[in-house]
């Protein structure tokens, strides 16, 4: 009877008792739902893929990658957008079909260029002229033809946070439109042996929730369409709109469907083509965050509680900014529960700190909940994006396991680092032995 109602009052997450996730996996732990994420992903299908023709969806990796998600994402049909050669690794690892990657980055290495040709990628993302002229030598040599956009910056600023902006004007990423260096780069590439240049690509930021900037980045895209195709006789082929679809993390965050923007991304391409009398190009956006975000929670155990009288109460678990680096650099906000006391009232407010020795370290202010006692499992909302991908070993933190979970059954996805790995390629160079 006891068991019985303890199991009831704890927090489930897709069909787990999250409880005994904890005691099953320790904690902190990644628990990552296959479902939601198939959920996403089936949204896109239907509501983009399959509504509008000549679309394709990429899965922007960066916001959580492991050899499992890549089997997810290539069941479910979706392409996967890489940065680096580390995450061109484990697609290649995860046997993920190559000629549906598109390899981005501000800064790619010639190294990481050589990776994505000889793999044979199926699209290269050009971030500016030294990448290009890379990208031209390496070609050359390896006699392998490689089809590429240019990332453009549109200059439209949407509404986020300035850390993950990137289409405004002022930007570390893509070529600006204004001045000829977008017609310099379209002229080497059409001119380039083996260089197929197949269009552009955007991408505004993240966590957006306003179509508008969508839209205003179409109009700029389409009016340098038409000056390409007047001065250059470039006719574009494909458009990669990016991602950036935002998602519900606390009160006040207004989710969008895909529909909502892809839609409206897709009649202003109409509108604009149909005005500038040029073919409507193939469209392509790459949610991370959209896709993976709301598949995620983290557990923790609390540890310390510690109450400043008429200040606050801190309340201690044992992770925090090394594998949620984001409410330090962000200011992001969560939701969270006490897994354990999910059905009791909140009627308190306590701040959730992590163990880092640092003063930012606080993954969460103000959260309402019940009485709180060391041992109690913490389960933060909404994690799946940009935290195990962004997460860190600081303070000499061993990185948390990932637990795949679906209709009640959990699989272990990425072990848990233990002490070991954390000096396993240390060197003690001689004069100090
Ligand atoms: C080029 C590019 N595409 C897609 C994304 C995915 O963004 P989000 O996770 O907000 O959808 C990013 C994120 O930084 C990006 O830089």
């Amino acid at each position: 009877m006891e068991i019985a109602e303890k199991v009831r009052t704890n927090f489930e997450f897709a069909g787990c008792d999250t409880v005994e996730l904890a005691k099953e996996y320790g904690t902190p732990l990644y628990v990552v739902s296959e479902e939601k994420i198939r959920e996403q992903c089936r949204e896109i299908t239907q509501s983009f893929l399959k509504k509008h023709q000549n679309t394709k969806a990429t899965y922007a990796s960066k916001a959580f990658l492991t050899l499992a998600m890549c089997k997810i994402i290539e069941e479910e049909g979706l392409g996967l957008d890489v940065v680096s050669g580390g995450e061109l690794f484990t697609a290649v690892h995860a046997d993920f079909p190559m000629e549906k990657i598109v390899f981005h980055g501000n800064n790619k290495s010639y190294e990481e260029i050589y990776m994505a040709v000889s793999h044979g990628v199926g699209r290269i993302v050009v971030d500016n002229s030294h990448e290009l002229d890379m990208l031209e030598d390496i070609t050359n040599e390896l006699k392998r033809t490689v089809k590429i956009l240019f990332r453009v910056s549109p200059g439209v600023k949407g509404e986020t946070h300035e850390y993950i902006l990137t289409g405004q004007k002022d930007s570390k990423f893509g070529i600006p439109l204004e001045g000829d260096g977008i017609l310099q780069v379209v002229k080497k590439a059409t001119n380039s042996q083996f260089l197929k240049l197949m269009g552009f690509h955007f991408h505004l930021g993240s966590q957006l929730f306003d179509k508008n900037a969508y839209i205003l980045a179409i109009k700029a895209l389409t009016n340098l369409m038409k000056e390409l195709k007047d001065k250059l006789s470039y006719e574009t082929q494909e458009l990669n709109t990016g991602g950036g679809f935002g998602i519900y993390y606390t009160n006040g965050d207004k989710p969008k469907s895909i529909a909502y923007f892809t839609d409206a991304i897709m009649e202003e391409l109409k509108i604009q083509c149909n005005s500038l009398q040029h073919t409507v190009p193939s469209v392509v956006i790459e949610p991370g965050r959209w896709i993976i975000g709301n598949a995620g929670v983290t557990l923790y155990t609390i540890g310390a509680v510690k109450e400043i009288p008429n200040v606050r109460t801190y309340v201690s678990v044992d992770g925090g900014l090394p594998d949620n680096p984001r409410p330090a650099l962000y200011k992001a906000k969560y939701e969270a529960v006490i897994a354990n006391k999910n059905n009791q009232p909140r009627d308190r407010v306590v701040t959730i700190a992590g163990k880092c020795c640092e003063t930012g370290d606080i993954l969460i202010w103000d959260l309402e909940t019940p009485e709180i006692n060391s041992g109690d499992i913490l389960a933060v909302l909404s994690t799946g994006a940009y935290n195990y991908s962004m997460a860190s070993n600081y303070n000499k933190l061993p990185k948390p396991a990932v637990v795949l979970v679906n209709k009640g059954k959990s699989d272990l996805i990425v072990k848990r680092e233990k002490y070991e790995d954390l000096i396993r390629r240390d060197i003690i160079p001689k004069h100090l032995l």
